[in-house]
């Protein structure tokens, strides 16, 4: 992020991102389907019958990894019906330092990260601290599919259907004392397995923080899949953080530890670039990044180089689900 730039100023496109080559369909194409008589058809190749007359996810698998299967979400918010990112593009143009700084380093390097056994520990300002293991942080509530955009700070978007819970879930159960008001997330940093940690390019581990009230909220999502299946190394396996409303630098991967605390976790952007990556980074077309606008996106596999950059909305279009959660606050002064 801080190091890669090109004549625009930030995002790094291939040529294959400008050709639209979606293999999967949103549901309103899946409407489409249906009304066109051509359903029977398609749903044999990307959807079960079954697991729609059951509320169960109807989105393909790209059949490469283990199946996780997921119920719709209900939380308000939770399922945009937009077009959804092609999996290659969504596996395949990654940010994730610890395998390399260049977009299609994670999906080269990450076969290395050993995701079994793994554990998550849970210390800090709570009343029951815990070494959860990925086994038991699986069953602890329901898996629900929830189709997000995630915008990167760099200028770019996807829109991709996660499978996970409402971090609120674990947090309510590990039962955060009164005095804890930052939620602080550790990722691995593993120097045998990450190629990138030998690098100085940030301070490891990569460290992400969010104000417990936004890591209650339930939009913020405790991702274990994607696209039916369970993540691939290079998108954080095996569960990372997804948090909608925020540039994607916030969503951190492969998350080891979560502690609960009563200061504003130091965090890896924060303390390699404050002036660029505040602590809120809050996605918000009014406040640019210091040395680029922040007002529109490219829609990766969708809008070419030389298509017309669509608009970025504020809160990446989740206003009336977190808006109040910055009521009063000055959102120049905390980006
Ligand atoms: N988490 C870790 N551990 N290391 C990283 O380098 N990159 C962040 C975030 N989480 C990063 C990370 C950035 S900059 C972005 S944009 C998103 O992951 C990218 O997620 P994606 O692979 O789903 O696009």
């Amino acid at each position: 992020m801080l190091i890669k730039t090109n004549r625009d100023g930030f995002c790094q496109l291939r040529n294959s991102d400008i050709t639209d080559q979606s293999l999967y369909a949103g549901r309103r194409d899946l409407m489409k389907l249906m009304a066109s008589g051509a359903a029977g058809a398609a749903l044999s190749t990307w959807a079960s019958r079954e697991a729609l007359a059951q509320g169960v996810s109807a989105i393909a698998r790209p059949g490469k990894l283990a199946s996780l299967p997921s119920v719709k979400s209900a939380v308000p918010g939770a399922v945009t019906l937009e077009k959804l990112t092609d999996y290659k593009d969504a596996s395949s143009y990654n940010n994730f330092y610890e395998f390399g700084t260049d977009k299609s380093d994670p999906a080269s390097n990450a076969h290395t990260l050993k995701t079994s056994p793994w554990t998550v520990e849970i210390e800090g300002l709570v009343k029951r601290p815990a070494k959860y293991t990925l086994e038991d942080l699986l069953k602890l509530s329901a898996q629900q599919e929830r189709i997000y955009r995630l915008r990167c700070v760099e200028g770019w978007s996807m829109v991709i259907p996660w499978i996970g819970y409402s971090l609120s879930e674990l947090i309510k159960k590990v039962e955060p004392l009164g005095s804890a008001k930052y939620v602080e997330f550790v990722t691995l940093a593993d120097p045998k397995t990450m190629p990138g940690v030998g690098s100085r390019v940030l301070d490891w581990p990569y460290v992400e923080g969010l104000r417990l009230d936004e890591a209650m909220h339930p939009l913020t999502l405790l991702s274990f899949g994607m696209y039916g299946e369970v993540l691939p190394n290079q998108s954080g396996a095996p569960l990372r953080l997804v948090v909608p409303w925020k540039y994607g630098f916030k969503s951190g991967k492969s998350l080891v530890k979560i502690r609960f605390t009563d200061k504003q976790p130091a965090t890896a952007w924060n303390k390699a670039a404050a002036n660029e990556y505040g602590f809120y980074s809050n996605v918000n077309p009014n406040v640019d990044h210091p040395r680029w606008s922040q007002a529109t996106e490219r829609r990766i596999g969708e809008d070419g180089l030389f298509a017309k950059k669509r608009k970025t909305l504020m809160f990446n279009g989740y206003e009336a689900q977190v808006g109040q959660l910055y009521a009063g606050m000055d959102l120049k002064k905390f980006f």
